[in-house]
């Protein structure tokens, strides 16, 4: 079965072909990162022209790196949100425009899911197990025992850590999107250098909260004078960006390291799965599987490409859902935010 996925939910443009809801065929991304990046964050109304601007192409690009026809599809897969509503609604409308015109079924998915599905691209989604969806928006966990069991079990209570990160990223003029560049930044830095708070570490509760970090950060640079635009204060300091960078980095690992262990040990499972964009970060990376090695337990990545957004993974979605696709499109609408739906058992502090 041959899946076109369309994923429009917040600043890329993408498209991609899957068949069996496995094997990646094409997956193609446009971003606007250097349209954004001169405002320091996505604007929304942007983001939705940049979407009107290059959906058309990026799906014949995907078509075309599949070498398919939009004939060859059996279903079409869409991200439906949540997102930015004005984003959502270009690959909404454009996926039921096709749809329409050539008579393939269409499923409306979820983008948080999206994300979930991804180690189904990469030799498949182990259960029972812990996952991690770490991205610029969300900063969950979930206990997933099948692909239609899945629950979450703590979440961030403000700030997600790709929010953080970029956040952070901007106070020290590193750009945007700041994850990578705190990330490259961090290379030459020590990450011991700042003591940095680690917010709601040493609790039993699977939650985060990452705005209080941002704010320590913030209230250093201003008592530093680093944030001052004649650069005095910045040169006085006896740390590098790179050492600030490498702190707040560090922070911001610490945490999610310590709850990822907790929801697995709490859900006895032997299988940590980390997704979304901040799970593209070597760090982050390289410490929670060697913490998985040591505390007994399976650490699972996708390939970086596949942590950021892409529509390979709302493929995957879709061909999982296929039996929710039909030709009745019409009242299909798209949604920014949905109330979260908790999972049973330990942890569950609902
Ligand atoms: O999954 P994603 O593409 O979009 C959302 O669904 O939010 O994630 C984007 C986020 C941004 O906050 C970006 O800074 C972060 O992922 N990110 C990274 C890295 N690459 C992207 N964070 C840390 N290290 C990276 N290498
Ligand atoms: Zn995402």
């Amino acid at each position: 079965m041959l899946v076109l996925g369309i994923e429009t939910s917040c600043d890329d443009t993408a498209a991609g072909v899957v068949r069996d809801g496995a094997e990646v065929l094409s997956s193609v991304v446009s971003s606007q990162d250097n349209v954004h990046g001169q405002f320091g964050g996505v604007v929304p109304e942007i983001a939705s022209r940049g979407h009107l601007e290059n959906i058309v192409g990026v799906v014949h690009r995907a078509l075309e790196g599949a070498a398919c026809s939009i004939g060859d599809m059996d279903l079409i897969s869409v991200t439906a949100g949540p997102g930015l509503i004005g984003s959502l609604l270009v690959g909404l409308s454009f996926a039921k425009g096709a749809a329409f015109l050539t008579g393939l079924p269409l499923v409306p998915v979820d983008h948080v899911q999206g994300h979930l599905a991804t180690l189904d691209l990469a030799g498949g989604t182990p259960y029972p197990s812990v996952a991690l969806v770490v991205s610029g928006g969300h900063t969950t966990l979930f206990h997933m025992s099948s692909p239609d069991d899945i629950g979450i079990i703590g979440t961030t209570l403000d700030d997600a850590a790709g929010e953080a990160l970029d956040k952070a990223a901007k106070m020290l003029g590193l750009g945007y999107p700041g994850g990578p560049a705190i990330e490259t930044a961090s290379r030459d830095g020590d990450p011991a250098s700042l003591q940095l708070p680690r917010p709601l570490s040493g609790t039993d509760r699977l939650e985060f909260s990452f705005s209080g970090l941002k704010t320590a950060l913030f209230t250093y640079l201003g008592r530093h004078g680093y944030l001052d635009t004649t650069g005095e204060g910045r040169a006085r300091l006896p740390l590098s960006t790179s050492d600030l960078a490498a702190s707040f980095q560090q922070a911001v690992i610490d945490v999610l390291v310590e709850k990822c262990i907790g929801a697995v040990r709490l859900h006895r499972v032997n299988h940590l799965i980390v997704v979304g964009g901040v799970a593209r970060n070597a760090a982050l990376r390289e410490r929670m599987s060697r913490v998985g090695v040591e505390s007994g337990f399976e650490v699972h990545f996708p390939p970086p490409s596949y942590c950021t957004d892409n529509a390979a993974m709302i493929a995957a979605l879709g061909f999982r859902k296929r039996a929710e696709a039909g030709t009745e499109i019409m009242d299909i609408n798209a949604y920014s935010t949905k109330a979260l739906k908790r999972g049973k058992g330990p942890g569950n502090r609902d």
